[in-house]
Order: C-alpha cells, then structure tokens, then sequence
C-alpha cells in the first residue's frame, strides 16, 4: 500500500484504530467485534507482509501487535510476505444442552472473521486465520487450505506472539512437556523462571526445556482485567506451552516436541490447528463462568452417553498413597516409595474381603461407584523400573481378588465398579489390549475407566503432552466411546474442551492432586493451592481431584504429611471443583465417628453431582472462591467456599432461591478456633429454614471454607 494510502486509510478510521498507533501495518486493519461489541480484535499484515493482531477490551488494548507463523522442516518459514486475498464476516448462535455438566444449557454466541493470505512470490502458499471473539474473549486458529506442494509437513515451530500491555500479576506452572503436577506461583509476569522448577523430586516424569508456561495460565492487569491464555480442540497437535521473553513482556507458542521426530508436529493438509484462546473478563469468578473453551469444539460426535450416571464414588485408593496398603500383593521393593519406611510392606489393598468393606460403605451412604486399584497383578514392576512396557494385561485379576465374586456383591448392593487401567506410560502396549479389556469391562457391566499414565513415555523420546500422545489420548476417547465406556485420565493430556465431542471424557486429572498431600516431599499443598486452581486450570475442564479427607493430619500413618486445609474446606471441593465424579477418598474408617456416621458426612451423601446452573459468587484469584450450584433434577441449592492461609468472611444473599419456597440450609463451617494446621478438623454444622433473599454470613477459618446445602422442603 502507498504512503498516500496509507495516510487516507489512517484519517479514515482515525483514532479508533489501534494499529494506526503502531504505524507499521501496511493493511488496513480487518476487524472483528464481540457480539456486545466489548472486545475487537484487529487483523493487519506488517509492511513486511507478516501477520499481526491486536485486541482492545473496552478502548483499550489488551494485546499488543502480535505476530504469527511457522517454521517447517524442508521449506522455508510462512511468517511474511503475504498479502490478504480475502476477508469474510460472519455472525453465529446456538444453544446446546451439556449431557451432565456445570449448566443444562450453554450459549455459543461469536461474530467470527477469516483472513485468507497468500504469498506473494513463489511458492504462493496460502494460510487463512479465523478470529472468533466471544463476549468472554478470543480464539483464532490457523487453517491450511488444500494447495499445490503442501501437503505433509513437518512443523519445527508455531509462533504465535502474545504481546502484553505490562508486567502483569501472572499464576503459573512450568511448561513441563511431560506432567501439569506443579504447584502454581504467583509473581510479576517478569519473575517466571520456570526453569527454577525442574527436578521436582515428586514427579516421576518431568521436563521443562524452556522458560515457559503451561496454559491456561492466568494474569491480572494493573487495570484489574482479568486474562486467561489456553487453547481449544487440541487433537492432533502438540500441546501448547508459552514461551516467556520477561524482557519484553510478551509470550510466543512453544509446541512440545518429539525426539523422534526432531520436530513438534507433524500435520497432513488441509489442516487446522487447535485455537488459541484468551479469556478476557473484568471479575475473576467471570473466567470460570465462561464456556468459551467448549464453544470452540465441535458438537457431540458420539451421541447418547447416558450409559455414564454422574456418581460420586469411593476406592481402594487412599490407602496406597498413605502406605498402609500396596497395589501390588507380592510386597516389592517398588512400592516403597509411598510406604517411605524402606522396609518391604506385603499388604495388598485391593482383596476381595476389603473391596466389600468399600461396597458396604458405599451402599450404606447413597455412593454409587467403587474405584478398586491394584485389582490385576503387574504392580511389583509399576515403578522404579525401566522396562515397563507390557507389564499390565488389564484382564488378569490378582490371586486375593476374586473378580467375579466382588462384581456380584457390588451389583447385589447397587454399586458400580469402576475399572482401573494404569498404562504404566506404554500406551503402545495399551493401544493394543484396548478393545479386548473395553470388551471384558462391558462384559461386566463397566462404564467408566480411570486410566493412569505414570512415568516416561515409553518409547523414549515422546513426551505426554507431544503430538504423539495427544493422538494417543484422543484414540483411547474414540475406542472407549465405541464401546460406550467413559473415560477418566490421570496424567493426561490437558483438557481443552473435547468434552464436549466426547462427552465420554469425563474427567482428568491434569494437577497436583489431594495425593500430594499423602506424600510428597515438600508436605503437600499449601491452603492456596485450590484457590488458585480455580481460576487456572479449572478454566480447561472438569477435574478429578478426589476431596473429602476428615482425617487431615493421618498420624498414625504419614507423621510428616498432612492436608493443609480445614475440614469444612474439604467439603466444599464437592461445589467448588467441578467433576461430574467426585471421589470420597478418605478410608472408610474415617468417615466414623464412636461407631456412628461423621456428621459432615451428611453434606457429602446430599451433594449432587450434576448441575442445571453455576455461579460464581465471588472469588479473587489464589485468596478465596464462592461457588453456587443448582442440582439438576432436585432443584437443591449447594454452595461452596475456600479460602487460603487467611481467615475471611463471606455474606451470601439467597437471590438465587426459586420464589416463594421454603428451604431447609445446612451450614458446615470451621469451628470458631479452626486452622488448616492447629486445628483443622474443628467444625460446626448449623440447621436454618431459609428463603428467597435471606442473607447468611459466614466465617472461614485460614486454610478453611464452609459448605451449605439447600433442599427444598
Ligand atoms: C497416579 C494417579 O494420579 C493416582 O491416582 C494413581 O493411584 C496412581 N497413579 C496409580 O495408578
Ligand atoms: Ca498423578
């Protein structure tokens, strides 16, 4: 474009444009606006022909000019050079209903814009962007339309620049290529050192090759607005970490690469890559509300999974990490790393006798699901060994575990068993077996996986978060969805919102989670931990956190570990931390009190699982989140909140109660001198008949929360 060109398209659109701060565009600016038109996004080509966008929030900027492209292996990089061949606009809306979910219904509202570039010199490639821009944010993804001598490519790397306004408050974790099981951190956008975190002692797998962060990550501005950085649709792709460049306050992609391939992904056009998102709001409690990072899936490919019931559920499963059972029954040396006595323990937890001890807790208490780990022999040679491959046929039920007689008395008693596949990171061997073990849980009556992938990628040189195993992932969603299993992942890949297409990916883990607290070497996780989760990697999906230890401290069992939060604060993980399965972890045993049922047990048997509405009352990232939660079916009211090492007071206004009807609340709160560590298991329950409007004001202990149940009379 002219300098006279130039000048007329600047005068034309004036002050509004953002890029005609920057003077260095060479396009007009292609411009994409939020349905309440709050956000715009701005598409513009560099005088150099490169890519760029920005975002404004409100008048201003949020992004600074980014630019975008790609390296490959074998041609040369697609960053410059082009020109826009053309511009489309476009508006859409839907409602669709999740089948379990934080809500029934879900609105997917966004003006979208696709910018189609080619070069201008040969080879003349073309790449078109789509901008989609939410009411709550952004996502764009690239498209690689089908064209002449593109066709396998090798990608060496995306970069995709996210430019930021200042020195943001930043929550973050490494962007470790192999597990999300870091704490967070909080600190100035200039004071990530991710590199800081690597050889954590209580990773079995870890590595971090960058300073980069894993997503979503989440920032504040000295503005108070609110940004979440993620991605969408991640499903054959390599997963995406952020590269930190804290001297200039920006951030670039930085795929998770394959040894093998010497490269990040390998992509077969026409291609689209994943999106990549920024939530954008100006209240925290607003990035969990948002349902962006679904909207940006495809609808339901699979159909009906009402085979799948939300269900809380119980296990043999504590136990191990507490080390006073082992998954194995032969006593290796292996297991000592959760026993941290040195001595052989022979204590398997999965026998029969024991899983019937579960399925009496279960039924007495209204749980539907019994979680059994260690059930099929191979767990002498789980970790601390090198050759794992092939070790678990998922068939094979241990000598002490008879399969058969525990699977009649489950179903006799109205519990469902859920199965147990540890990969043990051989997801080859995996792939194999698949179907057959798919075959024999339906066969007996199984609905749902957790599955679990411990260790390094075998074969060496694939990372979990690689392409290789995102595809991995995505094939055990597939198969298992044929098959109409549900599927919960332990290291996993990160969720972005396939839940939606899959509905049969219920759950993850994808965190630091409560079994930290039974054994890692630094004590566990601090009171924030979860008040920052929230707003981190809650935003991605739904989360197997497994909550609901009573007995905090565990002394007889672990003298230096503990679980750094109240009681009450264990009981509002149920509200708080969304899952459609919610583990009672703790044993049996302490969930009684003088021979008798706890009596905040009782919050956990009332808690649904299932959900027609969610709010977030109030929150402030990594300090204390309140959420509200309408129980579909029941119309009962549950509402849950947790604050970190400071003790703070919350009032809540019953607006959300249906008019005209008489409640009954439950208050389950920290005893008046409660502490996460002097006093963790002090709490007091209060009974109050309530209504529309009616406020309560409740106190929550450091390291505490509180728990109210609302049912209708
Ligand atoms: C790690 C998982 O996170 C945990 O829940 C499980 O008990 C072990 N792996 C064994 O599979
Ligand atoms: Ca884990």
């Amino acid at each position: 474009m002219s300098k006279s060109l130039k000048n007329i398209v600047k005068t034309l659109f004036g002050g509004l444009l953002l890029t005609s701060l920057v003077g260095c565009q060479s396009t007009p600016p292609a411009i994409v606006s939020s349905p309440d038109g709050l956000i715009r996004v701005e598409f513009s080509l560099t005088e150099k022909g490169a890519p760029q966008y920005e975002i404004a929030y409100k008048d201003s900027v949020v992004i600074l000019p980014s630019t975008m492209g790609f390296e490959f292996k074998d041609q040369p990089a697609l960053k410059e050079g082009f020109k826009i061949t053309s511009i489309t606009q476009s508006n859409f809306q839907e409602t669709w209903t999740m089948p379990w979910g934080e809500q029934s219904e879900v609105e997917n509202k966004y003006a979208e814009m696709r910018v189609a570039l080619e070069e201008t010199k040969a080879p003349n490639r073309k790449l078109n962007i789509a901008f989609r821009a939410f009411d709550d944010g952004i996502g764009f993804r690239y498209e690689f339309p089908e064209q002449e001598g593109m066709k396998q490519v090798i990608i060496t790397d995306e970069n995709t620049q996210f430019s930021l306004t200042g020195d943001h408050d930043v929550w973050w974790m490494p962007g470790d290529w192999d597990i999300y099981e870091h704490l967070y951190t909080a600190s100035k956008f200039s004071e990530i050192d991710a590199l800081g975190k690597q050889n954590d002692p209580n990773l079995a797998a870890t590595y971090i090759p960058e300073n980069a962060v894993n997503t979503p990550v989440t920032m504040r501005t000295a503005e108070g607005v609110y940004l979440s950085f993620h991605e969408a649709d991640l499903t054959d792709y390599a997963g995406m970490t952020l590269k930190v460049d804290p001297a200039q306050n920006s951030m670039v992609s930085e795929l998770v690469g394959s040894d093998r391939l010497q490269a990040k992904a390998e992509i077969t056009i026409p291609f689209n890559t994943p999106w990549r998102t920024i939530q954008i709001a100006d209240r925290a409690g607003d990035l969990i509300e948002s349902k962006m990072v679904l909207n940006l899936n495809d609808p339901n490919a699979i159909g009906d999974v009402s085979y799948f019931t939300p269900m809380k559920y119980v296990g043999i499963w504590w136990e191990m990490h507490l080390g006073k059972s082992t998954w194995d029954m032969e006593g290796s040396q292996s297991m000592n790393t959760f026993t941290n006595s040195g001595e052989t323990l022979s204590n398997h937890g999965a026998t029969t006798e024991n899983a019937m001890k579960y399925i009496d807790f279960a039924a007495a208490n209204g749980i539907r699901g019994l979680l059994v780990e260690g059930w099929n022999t191979g767990w002498d040679q789980w970790i601390n060994t090198d050759d794992r491959e092939g070790i678990f046929d998922f068939m094979t039920p241990y000598a002490d575990y008879d399969f058969n007689k525990v699977m009649a008395y489950a179903k006799e008693k109205g519990v469902e068993v859920i199965m147990h596949h540890e990969t043990s990171a051989a997801p080859l061997t995996y792939e194999k077996q698949m179907d057959v073990a798919y075959k024999f849980m339906k066969d007996n009556d199984m609905n749902s996986v957790k599955t679990g992938y411990v260790g390094k990628i075998i074969p060496k040189g694939e990372y979990h978060h690689g392409q290789w195993m995102v595809k991995h992932y995505h094939k055990v969603l597939e198969e298992a969805a044929k098959m109409k299993i549900a599927v919960n992942a332990h290291e996993p890949i990160k969720a972005t919102g396939k839940r939606r297409t899959y509905p049969n990916a219920i759950a993850r883990e994808g965190l630091r989670g409560q079994e930290f607290n039974a054994w890692a070497e630094d004590g566990g996780n601090p009171p924030d931990h979860l008040p920052t989760v929230a707003f981190t990697r809650m935003l991605s999906g739904p989360i197997d956190f497994t909550p609901g230890v009573f007995n905090i401290k565990f002394d007889e069992y672990k003298k230096n570990n503990q679980v750094s939060t109240t009681l009450a604060h264990q009981l509002a993980l149920y509200v708080v931390i969304y899952s459609p399965i919610q583990m009672l972890c703790d044993l049996p045993e302490h969930y009684m009190e003088n021979g008798k049922p706890h009596p905040a047990l009782q919050f956990i048997r009332d808690v649904g699982v299932d959900w027609s509405e969610s709010h977030v009352h109030d929150g402030e990232v990594g300090d204390f989140v309140v959420i509200a939660r309408k129980e579909k079916g029941s119309g009962n009211w549950f509402v849950g909140g947790i604050t970190d090492e400071n003790a703070r007071s919350q009032n809540i206004s019953l607006d959300f109660l249906d008019p005209g009807k008489k409640y009954e609340a439950r208050l389950y709160k920290d005893g008046s001198d409660a502490h996460w560590n002097d006093n963790p298991q002090a709490y007091q329950i209060e009974t109050m008949e309530v209504a529309q409007g009616d406020d309560i004001a409740i106190a929550m202990a450091p390291g505490g929360g509180f728990a109210l149940s609302i049912i209708q009379k």
